[in-house]
């Protein structure tokens, strides 16, 4: 099942991308909002983030605005490798060497189509691990407080 998210800035791309997964036949569960009426960023990605790191969810999606507010927020979660994406690229390696378990973007950045890529590469890429999972290690040793040698 895949988490998903948004403030009112990343609603209409977060039903895009329902759409789009209904499409695909993946599975989803939409955490809100429902509607353009403004909210906080916050409450929709600790409720998405909070799915993904306790197992509800394989992995989730979130959309405000920019997506940077919201993957702000979602990186507080410890175990969260939340990754703001606005191309291809990014979306594509952020999986392959970050092993990132949630994609933010902006609903007043991207459009529909590339979003729709963007999460296509997104769950169809596996972490390649190797050097890269060292890296991940580091990323949860700073989130437990160590200092990195
Ligand atoms: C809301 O207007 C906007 O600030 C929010 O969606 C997001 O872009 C924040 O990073």
């Amino acid at each position: 099942m895949i988490a998903l998210g948004s403030d009112h800035g990343g609603y209409a791309l977060k039903e895009e991308i329902k759409k789009h997964l209904e499409e695909r036949g993946i599975p989803y569960r939409d955490y809100g909002t429902d509607s353009t009426a403004s909210v906080d960023y916050a409450v929709f990605a600790q409720r998405v983030a909070l799915a993904v790191t306790g197992g509800e969810a394989e992995k989730g999606i979130l959309c405000c605005g920019t997506g940077v507010g919201i993957s702000m927020a979602a990186n507080k979660v410890r175990g969260v490798r939340a990754a703001c994406c606005s191309d291809y690229y990014s979306a594509k390696f952020t999986r392959l060497h970050n092993d990132a378990n949630i994609l933010c973007m902006g609903g007043r950045v991207v459009g529909p189509g590339l979003a729709c890529e963007m999460v296509d590469v997104f769950l169809d890429t596996a972490f390649e691990g190797g050097r890269h999972q060292r890296r991940i290690d580091q990323i949860a040793a700073i989130e437990r407080g160590e200092t990195l040698e």
